[in-house]
């Protein structure tokens, strides 16, 4: 999706702005721009395609000498992804340049109205009517501030807005509705950005701009301010990734860094709450009372985010005893079903800005549900807004198919739920003891399942080339086939689907070629289903299929004689298993990937951050 990066500051801003943008090439974009403040003048250099090409046109920033500037990798969303269409754009008087995300969407009527004014425009987007509706009111106001803000107030939808005037050659100004922005508050030289991730490496200190402020940056510091323009102040937060989690550190794609980083995520998310054989959340503060009074708990999520959900849902029926439901946030927003005060929402996203989900988030909210998000980047809108968040800490997650930030939201979510069942008397303490000590045995257990590399490397090549691919499961190995066919199809583009294995008969058994031998990955490590597992391989397997099946030293023994393959990840405690099994489904997928040639880490049409409808 869209990125913004902003400079401010004593440097030559556009070799620190390319800098940036190639660390936010990772979220998926199609042109790249960028424009300089020098001398009472805005410069300007954009261009369809990589932001190698901007570097090349502009000879890596040195064509662009200038202290403040803007730049932008753009996802298309209003018009082809052209050079007419790249951001920046400037306005019509050529006063004003502005990068946006997010999307205007009362954009015709506003156009239309500025059409009207005289105002032309050279591009489809709706981002050359935001730059021209704040030329139209700093026209009548010769205040960029307060042209700003009356342009914001007649905007409907989603944007995060970099804006420079070159009367103002000095001064970067940022604001945002929905969108995300962040501001890095470096040592003498400051950023707007809206993924921390491109500034990592030079400044830690951030501030997450709210809806309809509007920050003022120089290279001496920043001024915040109110949608009405009243002086605001707020201290920044310090963010503490680890710089080279945002770099490859020799790994040949951040996915493959990600997979390995998965031990220590998931021991980062662990080990601080669980003392003395307790799960403590002291983020959390719920009061037992509401924790016992809850009789419905809707999971809100998107994607990856949303599979994790599912796992945490058999889990919370099965242990905390709390029905719950897992619905995508785009449809839960429109669909909202019956809430109240006793209805539990639990939004949970890597990002913290996917817009569903923080559209759910809010519909929720109003509808006098409680919010309890579960996320990765702190100061984000859904960890800011829900009533309570836990923080997964997965630090930076580049690749745009999600690893680490998956295995962390599995973590956290058994976390809770042991918690909630402790609170509402549904675990014994026995088993509450039982299930705390498996969770610190965890990332070991997770470590050692990455011993599978070769293996799955191997089952890889001989998988590679089909043309569809099925996973199918039970129960949480259910949950797992929905993530293992996620991200085969995100990064390979091979056509696979996930199913329970039940409704196998239902239709989806259709499906099987025995010409082609139709691969199906059978998700087999639950010991209580393995039977069932069995005879749904069986019944595939009998119409032609390849049976590959992922087992543990367990159920193995059941499996062997129908599957052609096995994947063998070791037995544990049951509702911890799924981050043991996610393993070589995402070393499969990867190394699929691999073989067939693909952009691994920006796999195509793709967004890290889906932070538009
Ligand atoms: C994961 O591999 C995806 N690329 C995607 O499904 C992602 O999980 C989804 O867009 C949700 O994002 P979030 O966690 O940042 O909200």
């Amino acid at each position: 999706m869209c990125g913004i990066i902003g400079y401010a500051g004593k440097n030559e801003a556009a070799p620190i702005m390319l800098d940036s943008l190639r660390r936010l090439e990772y979220r998926g974009y199609d042109s790249a721009g960028l424009v300089v403040s020098r001398d009472k003048k805005l410069y300007l250099t954009k261009s369809a395609g990589y932001v190698q090409i901007l570097a090349d046109l502009t000879e890596e920033g040195a064509q662009m000498p200038g202290h403040v500037g803007l730049g932008h990798t753009r996802w298309a969303t209003h018009g082809q992804p052209n050079d007419a269409n790249a951001h920046p754009h400037i306005s019509d008087g050529g006063t004003i340049a502005v990068v946006h995300n997010g999307i205007i969407e009362n954009y015709r009527k506003l156009r239309e109205f500025l059409t009207g004014k005289g105002f032309t425009f050279s591009s489809e987007t709706d981002t050359e009517v935001a730059v021209n509706l704040i030329q139209y009111y700093y026209d009548r106001s010769h205040d960029i501030l307060r042209a700003v803000a009356d342009a914001a107030r007649r905007m409907e939808g989603s944007y995060a807005l970099g804006i420079l005037c070159e009367d103002l050659p000095d001064t970067l100004i940022a604001t945002k509705r929905e969108s995300p922005l962040s501001i890095g508050a470096g040592d003498g030289e400051n950023y707007i950005t809206s993924d921390v991730a491109a500034i990592i490496t030079r400044t830690r200190n951030i501030i997450t701009l709210r809806d309809y402020e509007i920050a003022v940056l120089r290279a001496d510091g920043v001024e915040l301010y109110s949608g009405e323009l009243d002086r605001l102040t707020r201290k920044a937060e310090v963010v503490d990734w680890d710089v080279a989690a945002a770099e490859k550190g020799g790994y040949p794609h951040f996915m493959l860094k990600e997979i390995m980083e998965q031990p220590e995520s998931v021991r980062r998310s662990l080990s601080p709450r669980i003392r003395d054989g307790e799960i403590i959340l002291d983020e959390l503060e719920i009061p037992d009372d509401y924790l016992k009074s809850i009789s419905k708990i809707y999971i809100a999520a998107c994607g990856t985010a949303d599979f994790a959900g599912v796992v945490m849902k058999y889990n919370l029926e099965r242990i905390a005893r709390v029905p719950t439901e897992v619905v995508f946030a785009s449809e839960f927003r429109y669909n909202l079903p019956p809430i109240d005060e006793t209805t539990l929402v639990i939004c949970i996203s890597q990002s913290g800005t996917t817009a569903d989900t923080i559209a759910a988030m809010r519909e929720a909210k109003k509808n006098g549900a409680r919010v309890l998000s579960i996320v990765n980047v702190v100061g984000s809108v859904i960890a800011e807004e829900s009533d309570w968040s836990l923080l997964t800490l997965a630090g930076p997650e580049i690749s745009v198919a999600s690893t680490k930030a998956y295995s962390t939201q599995l973590a956290v979510g058994y976390l809770v739920t042991l918690y909630f069942a402790k609170v509402r008397g549904t675990v014994t303490p026995d088993a509450y003891k039982t299930a705390v000590d498996a969770l610190v045995r965890l990332p070991d257990a997770i470590e050692e399942t990455l011993k599978l590399q070769e293996t799955t490397q191997y089952l890889a090549s001989r998988y590679f080339s089909s043309n569809d691919i099925y996973f199918i499961g039970r129960g949480l190995d259910y949950a797992l086939s929905l993530e293992g066919d996620q991200k085969l199809k995100e990064i390979s583009y091979i056509h696979s689907e996930a199913y329970a294995a039940g409704e196998l008969k239902h239709g989806p058994i259709a499906l099987i070629d025995a010409a082609v031998k139709t691969p199906v990955v059978a998700v087999a490590t639950n010991k209580r289903l393995i039977d069932k597992m069995v005879s749904n391989a069986v019944e595939v397997k009998s119409r032609g299929a390849s049976v590959l099946a992922l087992v543990t030293d367990v159920t193995a023994e059941t499996m062997r004689g129908v599957a052609e393959d096995l994947i063998t990840v070791s037995d544990y405690e049951e509702a911890f298993l799924p981050s043991l099994a996610i393993i070589p489904l995402q070393l499969f997928a990867y190394y699929i990937a691999l073989q067939r040639g693909c952009d691994i880490d920006k796999p195509r049409n793709l967004a890290k951050s889906v932070t538009v409808e």
